[in-house]
């Protein structure tokens, strides 16, 4: 990740601080403000959200900036898979992962890190982008940075 992107998720994050840290109402108003800053503070993101889960095999969308997205997640796809692991999954290319549940069919890249509070997966973030590669390993860390704001929501 180039220094330019490090940066900015440095910039994100005490933004976010300042907006979510003691602000915000309700883990629902943190997720928006979360969406709303990353979208339009990061241009290559396309889509830009969250999904909660809301069964065992089932997630919900939340709050999320972009275009119109599947409401319900079920069976495969790229947001169920790190929900399943627990882990964060990056796809350079969702071609190439099987099962990956086309919202928008012009995404190209995506990442999706879980939000976990109390050893439990409670939601994840999701971002897309229309070009291939966007994201790699290393946005990892930031974004988990950021989603640690929500969980002082998660009781
Ligand atoms: N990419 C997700 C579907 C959600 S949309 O892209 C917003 C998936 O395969 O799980």
């Amino acid at each position: 990740m180039g220094s330019e992107r490090t940066a900015r998720y440095a910039r994100i994050y005490e933004q976010l601080r300042l907006l979510v840290d003691g602000q915000s109402p309700s883990l629902i108003a943190a997720m928006a403000t979360i969406s709303a800053v990353l979208h339009h503070k990061m241009p290559h993101h396309s889509w830009t959200g969250f999904y909660h889960v809301a069964g065992p095999d089932e997630l919900h969308v939340g709050p999320y900036q972009g275009p119109v997205a599947c409401q319900v997640l079920r069976g495969d796809g790229v947001c169920l898979h790190s929900v399943r692991t627990g882990h964060p999954v990056v796809v350079p290319d969702v071609d190439t992962f099987p099962g990956h549940v086309a919202c928008d069919p012009r995404t190209r890249s995506e990442i999706v890190v879980p939000f976990v509070a109390d050893g439990k997966v409670r939601a994840v973030l999701d971002i897309d982008a229309h070009e291939p590669s966007q994201f790699s390993e290393a946005d990892i860390a930031p974004l988990e940075r950021i989603l640690t704001l929500l969980i002082p929501f998660v009781s």
